[in-house]
């Protein structure tokens, strides 16, 4: 397989489960089968999600490297830098977490519950933030890397979301082999696939593993971060990148990457009414829990999508359940009478 020649650490519990959403299809119409791949069950390291799944590939790298300390950088309610701790201290390095005050919102207690709070138990040192959000790279990410130099540790960066990394896509062109065996033993194959971006490898990373049977286009995106141009252009470089690197034949052009920019209002990490109507509607049919972040908005894309009948009848759908609920704790003001 074109990925063996990669080491991969293994952090997650091996293929996750796919599951059919009957209460949900029916709810919504019946035309369409809903399942859902559910990389949020990928693995016991502070409840896993998709940034784990990525990090198998990058932590031998570290190792390799002599590191010591693994520096990232996210949103205070980041799900990613609560997985690079987990890693962080399965392995045995230090973790230090640049944590920026990107998005408006104002439970109390929004820097203490959810993934910050786990990031706390698990013993990274954290450092905020007040810059701006970008999924460009921080200012504040190379001052911690320096400040771990200067103490004479040796520190391995990792990008917002493991994505801008030259390994950051292979993670998910893995799990698109993964799933290729799962459609195998099913005996079909997914028409759609729904997965919410924002710093963009997992979906790069998919559409690589799905290029050599000409299924790209079938990987739907959901932009949740409201800079639609700056996630496009991202993920079109990581699925290049990554292409190369794994040899594909196929080159990545506009067309593979299909990026719906119709959900991620009113604007990063803020939940609109359709979002948190779209969590109560998937939990109350299925008991699947989404966040208001990433997986609300894009429960709530495809529940638009099936609505406005965009799927032809009788498609299966997949959706990618990535992860990220550990932060819904930090939202609890939309759900105070449920
Ligand atoms: C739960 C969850 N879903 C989706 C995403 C988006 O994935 P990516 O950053 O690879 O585009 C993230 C992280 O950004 C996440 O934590």
């Amino acid at each position: 397989m074109y990925l063996d020649r990669f080491p991969r650490y293994p952090l997650t519990f091996g293929p996750t489960p796919l599951e059919p959403l009957p209460r949900l299809s029916a709810d919504l119409g019946g035309k369409v089968e809903i399942w859902a791949k559910r990389d949020d069950c990928n693995s016991g390291l502070a409840f896993g999600g998709n940034k784990t799944r990525k990090l198998e590939y990058l932590v031998p790298d570290a190792i390799a490297q002599d590191c010591d300390t693994l520096v990232s950088i996210g949103g205070i309610q980041s799900n990613h830098t609560r997985q690079v701790a987990a890693v962080a201290a399965k392995i045995g390095m230090k973790c230090r977490l640049v944590q920026g005050s990107w998005v408006d919102w104002k439970d109390v207690t929004y820097d203490r519950v959810g993934n910050v709070l786990l990031s706390r138990v698990l013993g990274a040192q954290l450092d905020f933030s007040e810059e701006e959000f970008s999924i460009g790279v921080k200012e504040s990410w190379e001052k911690a890397l320096e400040q771990v130099r200067s103490e004479g540790g040796k520190p391995y960066p990792i990008p917002i979301g493991a994505s801008d990394h030259p390994l950051g896509g292979l993670g998910y062109a893995r799990f698109a082999d993964e799933l290729r065996q799962q459609e195998s033993d099913l005996g079909f194959t997914f028409d759609f696939i729904v997965v919410c971006s924002a710093s963009g490898s997992t979906q790069a990373g998919m559409v690589v593993g799905l290029a050599r049977e000409g299924r790209s286009q079938s990987v739907i995106g959901i932009d949740v971060t409201a800079s639609p141009v700056e996630t496009r252009n991202q993920i079109r470089r990581i699925a290049e990148n990554t292409a190369e690197l794994l040899g594909v034949r196929h080159t990545i052009t506009d067309a593979d990457i299909v990026l719906d920019t119709r959900y991620a209002f009113p604007g990063y990490g803020v939940p609109s009414t359709e979002t948190v109507n779209a969590i109560r509607r998937c939990a109350r049919l299925e008991g699947m829990m989404t966040d208001p972040v990433y997986e609300g908005k894009s429960m709530q894309g495809m529940i638009d999508m099936v609505e406005r009948g965009e799927f032809p009848s009788g498609s299966r759908v997949l959706y990618v359940h990535l992860g990220g609920v550990p932060a819904l704790s930090a939202y609890s003001y939309p759900f105070l009478s449920g």
